[in-house]
C-alpha cells in the first residue's frame, strides 16, 4: 500500500491556552472556514477539558475534537482525573496520549502511557500517541534506541491499531522555532515506520498514520507533508492562530506522496 491511501491527519493541540472568547474567535473565524476534502485530510483539535463541549457545539462536522489527555485510571475515586470512559459517553472519539510535556514537566512514564493507551482501547477511543526524543539524545545517536523503548513500552496496550496514530514530536522542536528538516523528520517516520512492520505487521505498518510535531508552521508544512512518511502534523502554536487554515489548505493541496 502506498502512503497515497492513508488518509493525513493533522490536530491542533491548543495546550493550556485560551479564554472562552479566544476560543470562541479560534472556531468561528479560522476553523469553520477552513476549507478541505474530508476523504483526504482528517482535522481534530484539542481544547482544555472545560472548552470541549463549547468547542464541540461550535465546530462544524468536519472538525474532530479531543482531548489533550486521559486518565489511566476507570471512574471513581480520582480526583482531577477524566476517564476514557467519560470521553467517550461525552461523545468524544479521539484523545492525545503521552504528550511530550506529560512525560517531561508532569512526569508521566512509559508505563502510565501504556495504562491511558489500554483505557483507550478498552473503550474504542481513537489514541494519538506522542512519542520523541531529547536534543542531548539525538546528539548522541541515541534517537531511534529511545523511540523503540517508547513505542515498545505500550505495544501490548494495543489490540485495535486501526484507533492509533503515532505523532513524532522531537522535544527540541517543540516551541522552540526549530522545525526538524524534512529529512530528519522523514528519516525517523521511516523508522517508526520499520518498527511497526516489525512489531505488529505489514499491514497496519502501511496503514499507520504517523503525524509530525514541532514548530510547524504555515511555511514548513508543505514540504514536510510532500515526504513520503510523513502523513500530517501536531500542531501547538500555529494552531492558536489564523495560520492553521494555511496548514490545513497546504495538506488539502499537497500533491499525492505516492
Ligand atoms: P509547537 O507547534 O508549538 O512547537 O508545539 C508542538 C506540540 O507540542 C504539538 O503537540
Amino acid at each position: 500500500m502506498e502512503s497515497a491511501q492513508r488518509k493525513m491527519i493533522v490536530g491542533g493541540n491548543w495546550k493550556s491556552n485560551g479564554t472562552v472568547q479566544s476560543i470562541k474567535d479560534l472556531v468561528n473565524d479560522v476553523l469553520n472556514k477552513a476549507e478541505f476534502d474530508t476523504e483526504r485530510v482528517e482535522v481534530i483539535v484539542a481544547p482544555i477539558s472545560i472548552h470541549i463541549a463549547s468547542v464541540k457545539a461550535l465546530l462544524k462536522e468536519n472538525v474532530k475534537v479531543a482531548a489533550q489527555n486521559v486518565s489511566e485510571t476507570g471512574n471513581g475515586a480520582f480526583t482531577g482525573e477524566i476517564s476514557a470512559e467519560q470521553l467517550k459517553d461525552f461523545d468524544v472519539q479521539w484523545t492525545y496520549i503521552g504528550h511530550s510535556e506529560r512525560r517531561n514537566v508532569f512526569g508521566e512514564t512509559d508505563a502510565q502511557v501504556a495504562n491511558k493507551v489500554a483505557k483507550a482501547q478498552s473503550v474504542g477511543l481513537n489514541a494519538i500517541v506522542c512519542i520523541g526524543e531529547h536534543l542531548e539524545q539525538r546528539e548522541a545517536g541515541e534517537t531511534n534506541m529511545v523511540l523503540k523503548k517508547m513505542l515498545d513500552a505500550f505495544k501490548d496496550s494495543v489490540k485495535d491499531w486501526s484507533k492509533i496514530v503515532i505523532a513524532y514530536e522531537p522535544v527540541w522542536a517543540i516551541g522552540t522555532g526549530k522545525t526538524a528538516s524534512p529529512a530528519i523528520a522523514e528519516e525517523t517516520h521511516k523508522y517508526i515506520r520499520s518498527w511497526v512492520k516489525e512489531n505488529v505487521s505489514e499491514e497496519v505498518a502501511n496503514g499507520m498514520r504517523i503525524q509530525y510535531g514541532g514548530s510547524v508552521t504555515a511555511a514548513t508544512a508543505p514540504e514536510l507533508i510532500s515526504q513520503p512518511n510523513i502523513d500530517g502534523f501536531l500542531v501547538g502554536g500555529a494552531s492558536l492562530k489564523a495560520e492553521f487554515k494555511d496548514i490545513i489548505t497546504a495538506m488539502n493541496n499537497s500533491e499525492s506522496t505516492a
